[in-house]
């Protein structure tokens, strides 16, 4: 089957709702693929695979490597790859080398980065240059450190209406899709009205196109995640249970058995 191109992806406004989830890694790919619209390998793996305190430090290797993984495991869903703090901000020119790149070293057919009015230039140069770009607006986590921490946006008449701006900005610059994230239902409900392109929402309530969420949350990996997040299994009981099984056999030698031996040469 095709993969899901950012056209056809596009051309999902007001028609089928987007299903999207954060991917880090081949296997998790694999499963998650016959499912979902759109593969995203977020920046998110500062926190969820590499246990940083934040997603400042995520390197551009570190993008590339887990973004190759994800497009090896899939074969439907679209992939975006998050661009990295640091790697977009400086400069439309600085944007297009290090999208370009994890373009070339993944396979990925999208890039997301964070910002509104002020990466709209650079969301028109990698646009008009072959990079789909997917805006990501609201609660950025790469600016926690300006925001003062991971509360929901758009509390504020002034926050609310520079969430508009921003989102209708990297709209005209060329965004085929945009991620609003952490922000009142009120918000939501007006991004998703004012743009053209499919919005596609986490902690941003029901009135957004598509809802994407980070996939060891919605797995249940993590003893505490946020207010929006439903846990939808529990892995980490499961993995917890599996290993507490393996450590008594085999401290007991109840394994391995016969059956996991390798027989001698008859
Ligand atoms: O990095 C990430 O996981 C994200 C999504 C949650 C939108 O940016
Ligand atoms: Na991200």
């Amino acid at each position: 089957m095709k993969r899901l191109t950012a056209p056809a992806l596009q051309a999902r406004k007001g028609k089928e709702p987007i299903v999207a989830l954060t991917a880090y890694t081949m296997r998790m790919a694999q499963l998650l693929d016959p499912h979902c619209d759109l593969l995203l390998v977020g920046d998110s793996l500062g926190q969820v695979i590499y246990g940083l305190p934040s997603t400042i430090p995520v390197s551009l290797d570190m993008m590339c490597a887990h973004g190759a993984a994800v497009v090896r495991g899939s074969w439907h869903a679209m992939v975006a790859v998050d661009m990295p703090f640091g790697s977009y901000e400086e400069s439309p020119e600085q944007a297009f080398r290090s999208a370009a790149r994890v373009m070339k070293e993944t396979g990925a057919a999208a890039v997301k980065l964070e910002g509104g009015v002020a990466m709209a230039e650079t969301v028109a140069f990698l646009s008009a240059r072959g990079i789909p770009v997917i805006g990501h607006v609201g609660l950025t986590p790469q600016a926690v450190n300006a925001l003062g921490g991971y509360g929901a946006r758009g509390r504020s008449n002034a926050e609310h209406s520079k969430i508009l701006d921003d989102a209708r900005a990297i709209e005209q610059a060329g965004a085929f899709s945009i991620v609003v994230e952490g922000v009142v239902e009120t918000i939501a409900r007006e991004v998703t009205a004012a743009v053209s392109c499919p919005v596609i929402g986490i902690g941003a309530s029901a009135e957004c196109d598509g809802q994407i969420l980070v996939v060891d949350d919605m797995l249940g990996m993590f003893e505490r995640v946020p207010r929006f997040v439903k846990r939808y299994g529990a892995l980490a009981q499961e993995i917890a249970g599996a290993v507490e099984t393996y450590a008594a056999e085999v401290r007991s030698r109840a394994f391995p058995t016969q059956d996991q031996t390798y027989a001698p040469k008859a």
